[in-house]
């Protein structure tokens, strides 16, 4: 006889959650709202130009923390690959690859298609290998940046955007787009000879308002959520409580968490007691 385990008396009661991913912080929605106007702006910038078979303007995205910058990289990434075929996105997460190395290597997994087996290959031959694949290929490379405040050493930053920047100077055909993406409050030091060739078109994010927090937190709910699993007047408390913090990821976190706790007990709705 198979022995019962604490496990077996755990059940999953499944009353809240449609889909508990779509509160996580990696999920990309399929449409963004509340950032028409970047959306827009990022992709005439690329339409404009890859239509044309030119690389598109650098681009500088800035705004205060969680304002939608990465996610509607991420959309918009989806989008264009989808688009032209001869482009690839490569988006780095600064404060997971504060290197140089670090981060030529992500534009280099991506390239190569390899998740592993790349030991040994230093800084300067990465980044050859992807400037002489893309000019090969024909491939423009768009590569975000995020974070790009916590490349560990401020030589390295500078390096890279240099090396990246002069890559279509040197290889007169490879075609690089740069998109840094930084937080208000972070300052980057660029080095004059970057400056000088680092053209960039500036894309704000401003904070969200009231209105547009509870409208982004609703729509979540309703795709994450059973239909009635959570009360308008909940979603309010979150939106204030959200708002108030200036932190709209908190709020997926809360709602995730609550959710868990009525699940737990097996209760369909959400309640305010069910927050912590
Ligand atoms: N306009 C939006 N529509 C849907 N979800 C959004 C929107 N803006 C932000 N989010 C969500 O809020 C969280 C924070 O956004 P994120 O893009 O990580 O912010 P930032 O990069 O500016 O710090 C993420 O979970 C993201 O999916
Ligand atoms: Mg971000």
């Amino acid at each position: 006889m198979i022995q019962k385990t604490i496990w077996d008396s755990i059940e999953e009661t499944q009353t809240i959650f449609i889909e508990k991913d779509y509160l996580t912080i990696d999920y990309i929605p399929e449409t963004i709202n509340n950032r028409d106007k970047q959306v827009k702006k990022i992709l005439y910038n690329f339409k404009e130009r890859l239509s044309h078979n030119k690389r598109p303007y650098h681009m500088v995205l800035k705004g205060a923390f969680a304002t939608g910058k990465t996610v509607t990289v991420n959309y918009i990434f989806n989008l264009v690959e989808k688009e032209f075929p001869n482009v690839e996105t490569v988006h780095v997460n600064c404060k997971k690859n504060k290197t140089a190395y670090m981060i030529y290597l992500q534009m280099y997994k991506k390239l190569f298609n390899k998740k592993m087996g790349f030991g040994g290959l230093s800084v300067s031959s990465l980044l050859d290998d992807v400037i002489n694949k893309i000019v090969k290929d024909d491939t423009v490379l768009i590569i975000a940046l995020d974070d790009i405040a916590s490349v560990k050493d401020n030589k390295d930053l500078n390096d890279v955007l240099y090396n990246l920047l002069r890559g279509h100077e040197s290889a007169k055909e490879a075609k690089i787009c740069i998109m840094t993406i930084t937080n208000d409050k972070d300052v980057i030091f660029l080095n004059p000879d970057v400056q000088t060739v680092f053209n960039k078109m500036d894309v704000d994010f401003p904070l969200y308002t009231y209105d547009e927090i509870h409208d982004i937190l609703k729509e979540r709910c309703r795709l994450s959520l059973y239909n009635g699993a959570i009360s308008d007047e909940i979603i309010d408390d979150v939106a204030r409580y959200c708002y108030n913090q200036g932190d709209l990821r908190k709020g997926f976190d809360e709602i995730y968490k609550a959710g868990l706790n009525a699940e737990y007990e097996g209760s369909h709705k959400i309640l305010k007691s069910h927050f912590n």
